[in-house]
């Protein structure tokens, strides 16, 4: 009977000897937690479509930022739903906006956690889109001022790196233009340059009451199936000036995420949405997987296929856990 001289097993026999030869490790420093940020005082509501994750109003965020921080997470990512819309989302760029209160008051409370913030219109126009309307066409250039006006009310409040989640062209070279003579050089960007028009924003769009009124995002947002123009998107963003691409959605684009490792050197961070984070937690509840093994499976897969960082609503939970 021949045997095998190569034997797999005898580096998986037991714990101590798995945990020797593993190639890939979660730290909290790997994790950045998404904050939904609503008007009012006192408020933490749960949202139903996201098991665990919970709106804050400006007074009660800076707490859960503090835990964040001491959990070793190094940053939050603000997401804004302001009390007003309109066509051409003045809520984004106000001085005294819903993100731009929560960035000062997190900047001022925990100055050692990054406050990055996501620079779109959806949250703050009527009609939910992420741009300024002509009829029912996004109009590029005419949004790409308001974006880069909006990353410049978050700096001022404190914010050190924006993250434009809006898929224009030509927004980061403006954005940086418009950092850099409002004297804020030292504010970093990292671009959604590879953002997918996807199914799994749904639980977000509740989340955040970002819907789009008519239509969808997909004369804006990459069409799944395509692979070699999230390169191009991810080179045009860096020659533009970004500091660090991201990837989005995450699981179901891992390929784009390796590619980018392969080709790029800088920062890479991928976005564990909405959808993926609340089917797993579904599935849990109905029994039908152990969700806290899911999430970390799932976490794992997105740091092995090359992401620096990771923005996912279970960064707290996970990061307790390591
Ligand atoms: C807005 C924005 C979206 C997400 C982040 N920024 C939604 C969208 O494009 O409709 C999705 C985040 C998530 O699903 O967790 N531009
Ligand atoms: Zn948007």
């Amino acid at each position: 009977m021949a045997h095998p001289v190569t034997r797999m097993r005898r580096l998986r026999r037991n714990e101590t000897i798995r945990s020797m030869v593993r190639e890939t490790r979660l730290s909290p420093s790997d994790l950045i937690l998404p904050l939904f940020i609503v008007e009012g005082t006192g408020v933490r509501e749960a949202i139903a479509s996201m098991p665990g994750v919970e709106r804050f109003s400006v007074d009660q965020v800076v707490a859960e930022a503090k835990r964040v921080a001491d959990l070793g997470i190094p940053g939050v990512i603000l997401f804004g739903i302001p009390n007003e819309k309109d066509g051409r989302g003045s809520g984004a760029d106000a001085e005294d906006g819903i993100v731009q209160r929560a960035t000062r008051a997190i900047a001022d409370g925990v100055p050692d956690l990054a406050v990055i913030t996501d620079v779109c219109l959806c949250e703050y126009t009527d009609h939910g889109h992420c741009g300024l309307l002509d009829g029912e066409e996004v109009e590029n250039d005419p949004s790409v001022e308001r974006l880069a006006a909006t990353a410049v009310s978050h700096a001022r409040a404190g914010a050190s790196i924006v993250a434009p989640s809006d898929m224009m062209d030509g927004r980061v070279a403006a954005i940086r233009t418009a950092l850099d003579a409002a004297g804020f050089d030292q504010v970093a960007i990292l671009s959604y340059a590879a953002k997918y028009a996807s199914a799994y924003y749904g639980p977000f769009r509740d989340a955040a009451e970002s819907t789009p009124a008519f239509g969808d995002r997909r004369a804006y947002q990459m069409d799944p199936p395509n692979r070699r123009e999230a390169l191009r998107e991810m080179r045009l963003d860096l020659e533009e000036g970004a500091d660090m691409l991201m990837v989005k959605p995450a699981m179901a684009y891992l390929d784009i995420l390796a590619d980018a490792r392969r080709e790029f050197e800088v920062p890479l961070a991928a976005y564990h949405v909405s959808g993926e984070y609340s089917m797993i937690k579904a599935a849990g509840e109905r029994g039908w997987l152990d969700a806290d093994r899911a999430m970390e499976e799932a976490l794992i897969s997105i740091k092995r296929a090359g992401a620096d960082l990771i923005l996912t609503y279970a960064a707290a939970e996970i990061a307790e856990k390591l």
